[in-house]
């Protein structure tokens, strides 16, 4: 049984099965991609509170632990999906490098880091969208715009349902249409970030800084770990690694790059927030607009709901993509019914898979109240990272796979500092959303049992 379990995967054998991709992805549509998946809902809602009540000013420090945390863990997915460019991203490497279970509990982490966040996404998408009607005087009506709570007199999210439906309309229409409404919105959402910077830097009190730390180092470590949502994202880059051309060169440069920009955009927009807006003013979920009203330049309030709608559509576009290429890959290799790992001849892409992650997205989007599971995203994601920076330790000790072109510099510290900081930020979440993880994992390892571990040789 334990030889079954940890049984490597064969990397041939993916690239074998994958063949039926077309390569049509550049390193521009990459970076696009990327952009897109990173940059959603958390940096128009996470500064705010998390300013207010964990980190003060020094969320702007919180902004880059996350993301040194991110960029060692991007070159690790560097290296792995430059040596293994195939579908499933993690799951696959897993199951390459330390076998057949440990690859498929990766993977449900990694579903439910897919499907939360875009259901999460989708949710903030409908709050934004009701506001934009609000602020020209529309009121939608209420028990279309809330979760099942009829207690509360909502019944269903209709505007999460009605993008999520239009995002699978746009991906049926084939990679190459839904990539060029991405960068368009792309550029969208980059230029509200940078019109807020530009504006902002021009409200600044440096008195606002003081005191920089008021919750202590923790509080920024604390911050760190809530932060972290915001960078999330660019591992969908490597799981369209079969559709995209020169893999190994492309695929490396444009998680570094993406990832590179937003991160250096999060640290100024944050550092100029709290410099607008004292910390203790922060209590909002709409921290950005709230300081432009704030320094009364209300008017271009509008613009930044617009940057939202369009940062939280890319996000939800890229993420049902990557998803659906994730299903697919569980499906192709008899980890979930076939039927999943199957490519639609014409379409050239995955129909069931990209099905079964939009009706689930409907569901959790257009009738659960999403607000606590988010950190649950988090938490999945963590756990991912930290098999991928372990798995270069582990990589590194084969023979038997492809010659990488990008390689971890300072091996094995990097990996090693890598794992610690995942470990480091795993500790801050909270006790509830470990045990709903937890939940999650026993119930993979149910499915797993009842169906993969039965059917995969
Ligand atoms: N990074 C994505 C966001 O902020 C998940 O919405």
């Amino acid at each position: 049984m334990k030889e079954k379990l940890f049984k490597k995967a064969d990397f041939n054998q993916f690239v074998a099965g994958d063949s039926h991709f077309e390569k049509v992805l550049t390193r521009g549509n990459l970076i696009s991609m990327g952009i897109g998946a990173i940059i959603g809902t958390g940096i128009f809602i996470l500064p705010g509170i998390v300013a207010y009540g964990t980190a003060g000013p020094g969320i702007t420090i919180s902004f880059i632990l996350a993301a040194i945390v991110c960029i060692l863990t991007a070159m690790c997915f560097a290296e792995l999906s430059s040596t293994f460019p195939v579908a499933g991203s993690t799951y696959s490497y897993g199951s390459i490098i330390f076998g057949q279970f440990p690859g498929w509990l990766i993977g449900w982490a990694l579903c439910l880091e897919y499907v939360l966040g875009v259901s999460a996404v989708s949710s903030g998408f409908s709050a934004y969208f009701v506001s934009l009607f609000n602020s020209f005087g529309v009121i939608l009506p209420r028990a279309f715009v809330g979760p099942l709570d009829p207690s509360n007199g909502t019944f269903i999210n209709l505007p999460s349902v009605i993008v999520l439906v239009l995002i699978y309309l746009l991906l049926r229409r084939g990679i190459q249409a839904s990539t060029r409404m991405n960068t368009v919105m792309v550029f969208v959402k980059l230029a509200v970030v940078i019109t807020f910077i530009v504006v902002g830097a021009f409200y600044i009190k440096p008195e606002n800084y003081h005191p920089y730390f008021p919750m202590g180092g923790f509080g920024v470590v604390k911050g760190a770990a809530l932060v972290f949502f915001a960078y999330l994202g660019f591992d969908v880059i490597p799981s369209s690694a079969p559709e995209v051309k020169d893999p190994q060169k492309n695929i490396p440069i444009s998680i570094m790059v993406s990832l590179a920009i937003c991160a250096f955009l999060y640290v100024i927009l944050s550092a100029v927030l709290t410099g607008m807006v004292n910390y203790k003013d922060l209590n909002f979920a709409d921290p950005v607009v709230y300081a432009l009203n704030y320094v009364k330049m209300g008017k271009i309030a509008f613009l930044i709901t617009i940057g939202a709608l369009a940062g939280m559509f890319t996000m939800m576009l890229n993420t049902v993509y990557g998803g659906s290429r994730l299903i697919y890959a569980l499906g192709r290799d008899g980890m979930i019914p076939n039927t999943f790992g199957k490519i639609d001849p014409k379409a050239k892409m995955p129909i069931s898979s990209l099905n079964m992650i939009t009706i689930l997205a409907v569901l959790l989007g257009g009738f659960v109240s999403l607000k606590e599971l988010t950190s649950l995203v988090n938490i999945g994601t963590l756990v991912s990272f930290t098999f991928v920076a372990s798995g270069i330790i582990k990589l590194r000790h084969r023979t038997d796979v492809p010659h990488s072109d990008f390689k971890v510099p300072f091996y094995p510290w990097l990996p090693i500092i890598s794992v610690i900081l995942c470990l480091l930020l795993m500790t801050q979440v909270s006790l509830n959303s470990w045990i709903a993880f937890l939940c999650w994992f026993a119930i993979g390892v149910v499915v797993y049992f009842l169906y993969g571990y039965k059917k995969v040789n």
